[in-house]
């Protein structure tokens, strides 16, 4: 087990925006997190990653280590990564500064500045430049590296993101709507770039999303929350077909055809 959580609770005032949620994720899963906005999906990210600190009762392993309450820079030397539902992303810097900041996550700011200036490239940063450029190469944007991210498209950012979170070459990679503000054929690439870097780097993935379609075809199973709670969980038909999935969303105010789009493959 990869990944597992136990009561895993977090409120805010009286708000419980995750409720005991018990969850076991295998090595080697892409595992689909969905539910409607504001059912705890980034909360449940926050409390893994170390962001929010669980509530009392909450318990939360990485491997064999139990992490509940462990700082996020704990998590992520656990070989733990994440994205943002919001767009982070250097803007100043290049494609491929992005990546090597990324990399050296633990390193203050000024030393990844003192590295990438102008004093002689050592053996080490060499190195780590060339995973760098397979890593942009892997995702699409080797041809991008020397550009400023602010000169990048929407789509082009989120593979950035996602590219910055690999450069930390992490086992679990938790994507929070990675596909938010696509295109549909961008999400395609983007699903399947998702797919080649958990096979090329032997990845673990859970990919948030607030609709299924999206992940209907990338995950083996998917969890489903609603008001911070584990509502359902299985393979996409299964819960595609769950009566409690089709409340929660029918339950919201959604147009028809955003529940039906929502709902369906
Ligand atoms: N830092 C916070 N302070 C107060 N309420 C929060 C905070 N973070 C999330 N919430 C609330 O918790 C609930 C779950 O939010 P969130 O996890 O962001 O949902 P989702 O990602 O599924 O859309 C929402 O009602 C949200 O307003
Ligand atoms: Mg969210």
């Amino acid at each position: 087990m990869l990944l597992r959580t136990e009561k895993l609770s977090k409120h805010f005032g009286g708000l419980k925006a995750v409720d005991r949620i018990d969850f076991e994720l295998e090595e080697g899963e892409v595992r689909g997190l969905i539910g409607p906005n504001g059912s705890g999906k980034s909360t449940f990210f926050n409390l893994v990653s170390g962001i929010y600190r669980p509530d009392e009762g909450s318990r939360v392993w990485i491997d064999e280590h139990e992490t509940t309450g462990f700082e996020p820079h704990l998590i992520a030397a656990l070989g733990v990564a994440r994205t943002f539902q919001l767009l982070r992303v250097f803007s100043e810097m290049t494609v491929l500064q992005n990546l090597l900041v990324g990399h050296h996550n633990h390193v203050s700011y000024g030393t990844i500045a003192s590295m990438l200036g102008t004093r002689g490239v050592r053996a080490e940063e060499k190195r780590v430049r060339e995973q760098m450029m397979e890593l942009l190469a892997f995702i699409g944007l080797a041809d991008f590296a020397d550009m400023l991210a602010s000169e990048l498209s929407v789509g082009q950012r989120r593979l950035l993101a996602l590219g910055r979170a690999m450069a930390m070459r992490p086992r679990l990679l938790l994507l929070d709507e990675p596909a938010a503000g696509l295109s549909p054929v961008n999400v395609d690439n983007l699903l399947r770039i998702i797919l080649g870097l958990k096979e090329r780097y032997g990845l673990t993935v859970v990919i948030v999303e607030h609709i299924l379609r999206v992940v209907m075809d990338t995950c083996q199973k998917v969890t489903v929350l609603d008001h911070g709670q584990k509502i359902a969980e299985g393979s996409p038909d299964e819960v595609k077909n769950d009566h409690a999935v089709i409340e929660a969303y029918l339950g919201r105010e959604m147009e028809d055809d955003e529940v039906r789009r929502a709902l369906q493959a």
